[in-house]
């Protein structure tokens, strides 16, 4: 019916509002120097637009939210879990569902139960989570995605996609241990940047000739199909569903955050098809999380992801997701902001090795940037650099992450297009000072995931 017209209007209207605050930026200052620069420390209150994350942050819908009102809160085999467990099922076509209060804690049983010291885990790009499971176990956590997934300025359009040459080597290197084979779609930490259905698909032939197990990092499947939709040949009159259930098709399992195309708060899941390695998972699932039919999750919960999974993959909602992501990239990439091209699903990544020329990757200049980027206009992003993935070498010194990127997450279905034209101008003006933001040092930091919590001086 719209279909003449040229704007993509968000597909849905408003139904509940919640106020945003709107501090001034000696406040902001202010709050700055409280949290020692570190944007995570940050109370909500004093974040005008948050970039933060897009994860738990979306707004559900008034069916979501009905449907939690029929949560089943027994404590074993409630009503919700079979719900749960049919979505799952239908969506991915795995017949071993397990629930978990989140993403990690499902790759923290599944890490747990496959995952040795001397392990080697490929992944195309490990999320930070995903990483620091991995080397818990004593595990290596192997990034193969491919050259053109860490070039800012390639537009291939599956800059996600994994180096199956390389794959192929570690996995026929007799002196490596490869308990399974991850890919993360859509690639978080490469930019957002989706895999085709054809590197899938080869990076699944390989495993299943070698007898090792295929995982996906499920979290933005959704996004993903979308983009398989747009950019892959013979995909373009495919539904999104049908391009998500071939993609789960070709993997033996799958770790999962509702809190991303669950179009939930909470939540989350581990499914597989090997029955064997299923009931280890939830005998594990026992000590940490919960009873296997609600793995850490309350009844209402399950309810909103169910529905979540059956709303994701709608083409209207799928259509605006990506549309309003690559409006905010255009706009500020025109005014000059360099940024991860073509931009991602559900972020947009600003360069920030190369608008902060001036500040080296020891001086982090991503965290540089998402600092000054709060501080003119409240708009909290995340340095995804070498804060997150820089590794410190046994002399004390680091060497750096490969990309340095601010990431602005868009949640789903929670701002509209004026809060996106402010967040662009906000990016553009802190730009046009770019020359003037110093570099940073760390001077408190944790063992691992460090950007959560580290305190950070101006050099
Ligand atoms: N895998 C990927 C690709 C992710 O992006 C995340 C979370 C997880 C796993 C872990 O899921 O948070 O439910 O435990 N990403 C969030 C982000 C936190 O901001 O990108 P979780």
């Amino acid at each position: 019916m719209t279909e003449r017209f040229q704007t993509i209007i968000e597909p849905f209207r408003i139904h509940s509002v919640e106020d945003i605050a709107l501090i001034d930026e000696a406040e902001r200052d202010e709050a700055l120097l409280r949290v020692h620069y570190n944007l995570f420390g940050l109370h909500a209150d004093e974040v005008t637009i948050d970039l933060l994350t897009d994860s738990g942050t979306g707004s559900m819908s008034s069916s979501q939210w009905a449907g939690m009102m029929l949560g089943d809160e027994s404590y074993a085999g409630s009503r919700s879990f079979y719900r749960f467990k049919g979505a799952v099922e239908s969506l991915t076509g795995m017949p071993e569902v397990i629930p978990t209060h989140q993403g990690r804690a499902a790759e923290k049983i599944l890490f747990t139960e496959t995952v040795a010291a001397g392990s080697v885990v490929p992944n195309n790009t490990h999320f930070d989570t995903t990483r620091a499971n991995v080397e818990y176990q004593g595990g290596e956590a192997l990034d193969l995605v491919i050259a053109e997934g860490l070039d800012p300025e390639s537009r291939h359009p599956f800059k996600g996609n994994m180096d199956v040459g390389r794959l192929g080597e570690v996995l026929d290197d007799p002196s490596s241990e490869v308990p399974l084979v991850m890919i993360t779609i859509t690639n978080n930490s490469g930019g957002g940047q989706p895999v085709s259905m054809a590197n899938l698909r080869d990076v699944s032939t390989m495993c299943r000739e070698r007898g090792v197990p295929f995982f996906l990092d499920a979290c933005r499947f959704a996004e993903n199909a979308w983009f398989v939709k747009m950019r892959e040949p013979g995909y373009e009159s495919h539904s999104p569903a049908a391009i998500a259930a071939e993609m789960f098709s070709l993997a033996d399992g799958c770790t999962f955050s509702a809190k991303k195309d669950g179009l939930a708060n909470i939540g989350g899941f581990l499914a597989m098809r090997d029955p064997e390695l299923a009931e280890r998972c939830r005998n594990l699932l026992i000590l940490t999380e919960g009873f296997p039919t609600y793995g850490g999750l309350a009844g209402y919960d399950l309810e909103a992801i169910a529905r979540g999974l059956e709303e994701v993959v709608k083409e209207p909602y799928l259509r605006y997701r990506i549309r309003s992501t690559e409006y905010l990239a255009e706009k500020i990439s025109a005014a000059g902001v360099p940024i991860v091209q073509p931009p991602g699903g559900h972020a947009v990544y600003i360069d920030a090795k190369r608008l902060l020329a001036h500040v080296p990757p020891q001086q982090y200049p991503a965290q540089a940037l998402a600092v000054e980027i709060y501080r003119t206009g409240g708009v909290r992003g995340v340095e995804i650099g070498s804060v997150m993935f820089g590794q410190p070498g046994p002399d004390g010194t680091e060497s750096p992450a490969p990309m340095e990127l601010v990431r602005l997450a868009i949640p789903r279905r929670t701002y509209t297009q004026s809060h996106i034209d402010y967040v662009a101008e906000v990016v553009i003006d802190t730009a046009s000072r770019a020359k003037e933001i110093p570099g940073y040092r760390i001077v408190q930091q944790a063992p691992w995931l460090r950007h959560f919590t580290a305190h950070f001086e101006p050099m």
